[in-house]
């Protein structure tokens, strides 16, 4: 039996991966903003970082909406808001490296969500074999290729083709949960 538990009690803080722009979708519809944020929310994920060299210089941002998604050939997709301003510059780079956190990684998913921070002062990372940063004490990497990018209202959905992948630790995976961060328990 496994369980998730919150390692943190301040999840009004964290950014909603869902973006600000929720609410104008919903002009017809007979929900609004609050309760697509709540009712998807339910849904608890992994969190990752998406990374990229961008001249020589490491840049990234926290993603949930991470899935794999093809075996043959590898696929892996997520979705990434209009608004990033980090996302142009993987974009640019057109190699990406996905971080999949481990439990004790809060804080680096929380500097990854914020916008113009200097996400990897401090950090040690290590390039994948596309030259993709790979931070210290992920529990697993993915490195891939853009394939293709999607309109998906607003934001965009990416798939990337895998090119390598490994793990790197056996510990527990960061979870995020109705807008909070959690662990499992096993
Ligand atoms: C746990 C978590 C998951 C997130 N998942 C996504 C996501 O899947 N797609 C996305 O565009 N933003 C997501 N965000 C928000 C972005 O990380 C954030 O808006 C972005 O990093 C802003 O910085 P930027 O302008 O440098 O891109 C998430 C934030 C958190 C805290």
């Amino acid at each position: 039996m496994t369980s998730v538990h919150p390692v943190s009690d301040d999840a009004a803080s964290v950014e909603d991966p869902l973006g600000p722009a929720a609410a104008e979708s919903a002009e017809s519809a007979t929900f609004g903003e609050a309760q697509f944020r709540s009712v998807l929310g339910h849904f608890a994920t992994g969190v990752t970082v998406v990374a990229a060299l961008d001249s020589g210089r490491p840049v990234g941002l926290s993603v949930n909406s991470f899935t794999s998604i093809s075996l043959d050939p590898p696929l892996v997709a997520f979705a990434v808001a209009k608004s990033s301003s980090t996302w142009p510059r993987i974009r640019e780079a057109g190699a990406f490296a996905v971080n999949v956190l481990a439990e004790h990684q809060e804080q680096v998913s929380r500097v990854f969500a914020t916008r113009g921070a200097d996400k990897f002062r401090g950090l040690r990372w290590w390039p994948a074999p596309s030259g993709a940063p790979i931070i210290d004490g992920v529990l697993a990497w993915v490195d891939g290729v853009i394939e293709a990018e999607y309109d998906a209202g607003d934001h965009v959905l990416v798939v990337g083709r895998v090119r390598d992948l490994d793990v790197t630790d056996e510990g527990g995976p960061l979870i995020f949960y109705r807008g909070g961060y959690g662990r499992i328990e096993r």
